[in-house]
This record gives C-alpha cells, structure tokens and sequence, in this order.
C-alpha cells in the first residue's frame, strides 16, 4: 500500500468514528440561538449513510483532495458553510431593515399624531417619510425583499430542519435512553418545535399581509398610485367599518409588536433564558430558585417590554387616528369606493 492510500484509508477510519459521534447530535429547533455564536448555526453533518458513500465516492474518485472534501462535507473543518448558516444569517438580517422601517412608521402613524393630537397636521410627516421608504428602490429593498427572505428562509429552515431530523430519527422522533420522547427539539413528524416567536411571526405575516394589500395594493391596483391613501384613509375605514378595523389593527400591532421585541430578544440573548418553569433541576434547592427567579424576571421584562411598545403604537395608532372621524367630499367617495373593493366591507 502506498504512502496515498494510508492516508485515505487513516481519514476514511477518522471519518467513521466521527460520524458516529456526531450523528449523535440533537437537532435544534430554532434558526438562531445566540447573538454571537451558536452550534446550531452550522449545518449538520449529512446522516452516516449519505456522508459515508458520499465521501467515499470522493475519495475514490479524487484522491488528491479526498481528505479535505470529506471534512469539510462533514463540517468539521469549520470553513465550509451550509444552506443553515446562510438561512439563520439572511433571517437574521434581513428583520434589521424591516425594523428600521417599522421604526419610521411608528413615528409617523402614532407618535407625530400623539404629539400633534390631531389626523391632518400629522398626514405631511407622514408624505415626508414615504420619501424615504416608498421610492421604486427602497420599496422593495427596505420592505419587500426583506419581508420575503425572513418569512422565507424561516420556512426554508423548517423544511431542511425537518428532513435533517427524518434522516436522523424518522418519523418517531427521537428517543431518549429512557424511552421517552424527547421534548427539547421535535414536534411530530420530525417538524421542529414550533416556538411563540415563529407563532408570532405567522400571524404577524398574515395581518401585515392584509394591511399592505389594503394600504398599498388596493390604491395602486385601482388608482394606479396611492398619493391620497394617509391617515384619513385608516380614519375613515376606522369610522364606516369599525369592528373589522379594530380588530385587525389591534392583531396587527399586537402581533407585531410582540413578535419583534421577542425576536429581538432572541437576537440578543435573552429570550433563551426566559420562562415560568424551570427547564432541568440541578437538585440543588437554591440553585434552581435563583435560576427559577432569573427566567421569571426574564419572561416579565420582554412581555413588559412587548405590551409597552403595543401601548404606545396604540396610543397615537388607536387612540388619534382610529378616532380621527370620515372624511367627507371626493376624498370620502373615494376611500368608500376603495373598500367596497373588499370582500367583506
Ligand atoms: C424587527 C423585526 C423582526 C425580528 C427581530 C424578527 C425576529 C424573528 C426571529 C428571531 C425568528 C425566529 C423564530 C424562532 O426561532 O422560532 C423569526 C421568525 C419568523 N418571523 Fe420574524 N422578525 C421580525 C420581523 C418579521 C416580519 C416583518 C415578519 C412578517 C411579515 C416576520 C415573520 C416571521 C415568521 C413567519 C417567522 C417564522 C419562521 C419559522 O420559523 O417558520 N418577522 N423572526
């Protein structure tokens, strides 16, 4: 045998014992879990049937670089960077352009109207805002695409996630020693565990969903452009059909708010630590109370927060423009006219 194939054999036999170890791995449910570093970021090494014929036919069919692809197909090398890496990341970013857009919208839907305390000296903040964000460039770059990458590379996680787990445990789930099913990373069918945040994040999609249609895709589908669409417009859908405005309105900033404080959380750490029950008990009676107290305060502080960033969308959101009355004149008809568009209204 020559010196060559000792070493591919020597990796081969390296490759086997670590795929036996990592195979072992739990598979987490969640895309992202801490702000800097998180082992669950990486893409999971391929299941030991595929990783092995996988990186036998590598080294059988390239020689020259057989040990370098089989680590790093295995992602133990820590170069190569797996469809998980990019979808936590493109997730993860993407949510910072929505929220500084969600920020200028804020300003101008609740606090400018808190401030002013009336619907028409607030519209031309408003006008002034969409310069910024309503522009055929940062349209699409400041929401659209953001929006679209979040929303799809969480469904894009789900779905690897879940045929990861398949692989690894079928459709059973995995087993701990004991027998019992392991309640920390699956839900059934292999899905991964769905979280609040995710929770949040669909119903957040859809509201949003509604109120672009309604805002933005309503006024250019019908009038070819949404210059008269403002405050006065939500005010008046607010005063002709109030139980369905109220109600969605109030999942929208409810959802939102809640979804974006603890997806925030989350990004910094936090939202890990948090929750009414203990998650393992040391067995050591201070111990676990300190860590109880801890996750409690945890849990209070973001839903805290949560509610405080939903009282004050509310505040200038609900309590100016929702009561800012009909508008009357051409402007009304035209309003009436776009909701009657509506299923519904
Ligand atoms: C500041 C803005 C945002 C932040 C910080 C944020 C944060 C997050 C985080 C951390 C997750 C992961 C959930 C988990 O690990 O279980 C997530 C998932 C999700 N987000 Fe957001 N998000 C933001 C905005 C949005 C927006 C605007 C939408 C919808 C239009 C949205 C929809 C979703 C959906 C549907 C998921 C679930 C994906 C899945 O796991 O299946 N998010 N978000």
């Amino acid at each position: 045998m020559d010196h060559h194939s000792l070493r591919s054999r020597a990796s081969q036999e390296t490759l086997v014992s670590t795929i036996s170890q990592v195979s072992l791995l739990e598979i987490d449910p969640t895309p992202m879990d801490s702000p800097t570093y998180s082992p669950y970021d990486k893409d999971l090494p391929p299941v030991p049937e595929e990783s092995l014929s996988d990186s036998t036919h590598s080294l059988r069919s390239n020689p020259t670089f057989s040990s370098t692809n089989t680590t790093t197909s295995l992602g133990l090398s820590g170069s190569g960077h797996g469809p998980i890496y990019y979808l936590t990341r493109i997730q993860r970013y993407s949510s910072y352009t929505f929220g500084l857009f969600a920020s200028l919208h804020l300003a101008t839907t609740s606090i400018i109207p808190l401030v002013a305390r009336s619907v028409p000296s607030s519209e031309s903040y408003l006008l002034l805002a969409r310069e910024i964000y309503q522009t055929p460039l940062s349209e699409p770059l400041l929401v659209g695409l953001p929006i679209i990458a979040h929303v799809g590379s969480g469904v894009a996680l789900r779905l690897l996630r879940r045929s990861h787990n398949l692989k690894r445990y079928g459709r059973g789930g995995h087993q701990s020693p004991n027998g019992k099913k392991n309640k920390s990373g699956l839900g059934g069918g292999g899905w991964p565990l769905f979280s609040y945040i995710a929770a949040s994040g669909y119903g957040f999609a859809a509201a949003l969903g509604a109120h672009i249609a309604m805002n933005r895709g309503l006024p250019l589908y019908f009038e070819g452009d949404s210059a008269n669409i403002g405050l006065a417009y939500a005010a008046h859908g607010f005063a002709r059909h109030p139980a369905v405005s109220w109600l969605s309105f109030t999942a929208l900033l409810g959802l939102g708010c809640g979804h974006m404080v603890w997806g925030w959380a989350k990004y910094l750490g936090v939202a890990q630590g948090a929750g009414w029950h203990l998650e393992r008990h040391t067995g050591n009676v201070v111990v676990d109370t300190q860590t109880r107290k801890k996750r409690r305060r945890r849990l209070l502080v973001i839903n805290g927060v949560s509610a405080l960033a939903f009282a004050v969308w509310a505040a200038g959101g609900l309590g100016i423009v929702a009561r800012g009355g009909e508008t009357l004149g051409w402007v009304g008809k035209l309003y009436d006219g776009l909701y009657a568009k509506v299923p519904g209204f």
